[in-house]
């Protein structure tokens, strides 16, 4: 599929012109001129609300972006996606996550293979497992019911079932503990393993490769550890499965065929969750539960699928956070999830828009035509508001934020919630309405500050404002609710992706770093040191190998 450099379109033409008076609008202005405009700019979709009115945006400039992404050909990718081209050209597959949450019966082939088939195959094994598993049925080398499920993996193999594990905890099984263990430092896991007892847990060795450097010295360091307890290398099968592409290697690894779940070369390592990744979920909060986060799911992807483009929530996400980044400059965007359960949110989009969109060559081999993914970062609120809030307000750089939260907790104290929506909305409104200096000169004023005092204070208090949000609402964290926030994510990153160009399922630049870490454990371990390395890395080796051996 030939690429288009959005740079060359007619409509990015005409948004750098709209650009030169969009510079000049107040946000505060723009409310105070339409009443209706946070109608017009929100929509809903798969039980979640978008509010997009706080943007520096006006009709003509969703046309324009609109505009902007039909030239692109979103819509001909998007369903190149669905369809199970191959749109992953670097690595020769097809993207088809959204086929992991579509029902039972859909008609879809690639290669020789039945999909639809295949993934419920596997969902119904899963399905099956994780009901003896939850309901004691399963039993460890001593006759008792598993009570801790150790999940170890790392990126998308851990991000995903370890956000939704956490943002799902209100639905977890009273008997079953979720831990995650995806870091090569042994401080993860030596802190862990003391707390379990071998006879009552489950370990899930979770790789889609199956030869992740971290991964496989954690399973191996587990394995190790099991057996340390109980002499019978029999009993491994009770406490260890595999969530895995790479059959021949867990068996090698010496877990029994029986006890892997498989998943396919087409569903990228951070777009897992929806296969068999998702086991820890499922055993956390049960199947049927995990159905409905499918579910979920799948409801925006036919909303992505059918929607036309100016009422197509993840398109208008993507392509506000486009008018940000390549229009405005704005290098980062910050996520402020107002609900605890899902503090792992950020990271898991981190991985999600960061590792899919973090690219400097178009799909073509050339270099991109303009800047590809902003920074992804933030923390849950209230806590952000205490550390890097003020940066949001009134640093140099402006930060466009996502808020997400739920109407309806999933606890009963009482005036917890109000306290939580209340900071949420009132910090979308301060970023966007800021303080002019006539208003913090009468603040002062009635506090009985000298003129003097005034004077000195005043450009210390004064808010720029202007400064843009998103924000999302979901009726509550539900596995439903959480499927489809998942999934608008997904496709949000998938038309920046298809805007800049890029290919969003490949991730070539994580190799590097991987290669040269081969090298250097083996000089830490006593190999000769190559002297090929810079002087830095090699004195840094050099520490360290008086370290390790002292
Ligand atoms: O190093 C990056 C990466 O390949 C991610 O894309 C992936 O999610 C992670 O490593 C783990 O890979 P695997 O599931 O094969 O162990």
């Amino acid at each position: 599929m030939p690429v288009t450099h959005f740079t060359a379109t007619p409509a990015h033409a005409a948004l750098t012109e709209h650009l030169t008076v969009a510079r000049r609008w107040k946000m505060r202005d723009l409310f105070a001129e339409d009443p209706a405009r946070a109608q017009a700019f929100s929509l809903e979709a798969a039980g979640l609300f978008l509010d997009y009115s706080k943007n520096r945006i006006n009709r003509d400039t969703l046309d324009l972006l609109a505009a902007l992404a039909r030239e692109c050909q979103v819509e001909m990718r998007r369903d190149a996606m669905f369809a199970g081209e191959t749109i992953n050209e670097t690595e020769g597959r097809a993207a088809l996550h959204t086929a992991l949450r579509a029902p039972r019966g859909q008609n879809l082939r690639l290669g020789g293979q039945d999909v639809n088939a295949e993934v419920h195959a596997v969902l119904d094994r899963l399905h099956d497992f994780s009901n003896r598993v939850r309901s004691g049925a399963w039993l460890g080398y001593k006759e008792e019911p598993i009570t801790d499920i150790v999940n170890i993996g790392i990126g998308g193999s851990d991000l995903g079932p370890k956000m939704a594990c956490q943002a799902l905890r209100a639905y977890v099984h009273p008997r079953i503990k979720p831990h995650f263990v995806s870091n090569v430092d042994g401080h993860d896991l030596a802190a862990l393993l003391p707390t379990l007892n071998p006879a009552t847990t489950l370990f899930i060795i979770a790789s889609k490769t199956f030869t992740t450097a971290e991964t496989m010295m954690n399973a191996q360091t587990a394995r190790a550890w099991f057996l340390d307890q109980h002499p019978y290398v029999d009993d491994l099968k009770k406490h260890f499965v595999a969530v895995s592409t790479n059959a021949e290697a867990v068996q090698s690894f010496g877990i029994d065929p029986e006890n892997m779940f498989p998943f396919w070369d087409w569903v990228g390592g951070r777009y897992s969750l929806w296969s068999a990744i998702g086991l820890p979920v499922m055993l956390a909060i049960g199947f049927e539960r995990f159905s409905h986060l499918l579910a979920g799911a799948h409801e925006l992807d036919r909303h992505f699928q059918t929607a036309p483009l100016e009422r197509n929530m993840p398109v208008l996400l993507g392509l506000i956070g486009i008018w940000n980044r390549n229009y405005f400059n704005e290098a980062a965007i910050s996520i402020a999830p107002y609900h605890q359960d899902l503090k792992f949110f950020p990271a898991y989009l981190q991985q999600l828009e960061m590792e899919s969109n973090g690219k400097h060559v178009s799909l073509d081999g050339k270099p991109v035509a303009a800047p590809t993914c902003p920074i992804v970062w933030g923390d849950v609120g209230t806590n952000g508001q205490h550390a890097y809030f003020q940066l949001l307000h009134q640093g140099t750089d402006i930060v466009p934020v996502d808020f997400i939260t739920a109407l309806r907790p999933s606890h009963d104290l009482p005036g917890h919630h109000a306290a939580l929506l209340a900071n949420c909305f009132a910090q979308s409104e301060a970023l966007m309405l800021g303080k002019s200096a006539d208003e913090v000169k009468r603040e002062l004023a009635k506090e009985g500050k000298s003129a003097a005092a005034i004077d000195a204070l005043l450009p210390h208090k004064i808010f720029e404002g202007n400064r843009p949000s998103n924000t999302i609402l979901l009726d509550e964290l539900s596995p439903a609710s959480l499927g489809a926030l998942i999934a608008l994510y997904e496709h949000k990153t998938f038309v920046q992706g298809v805007i800049w160009g890029v290919n969003s399922f490949d991730q070539w630049g994580v190799e590097l770093g991987k290669v040269l870490a081969k090298q250097i454990q083996a000089e830490l371990n006593g190999a000769n040191t190559s002297n090929q390395h810079d002087s830095s890395t090699q004195s840094l080796i050099a520490r360290a190998r008086a370290a390790l051996t002292t």
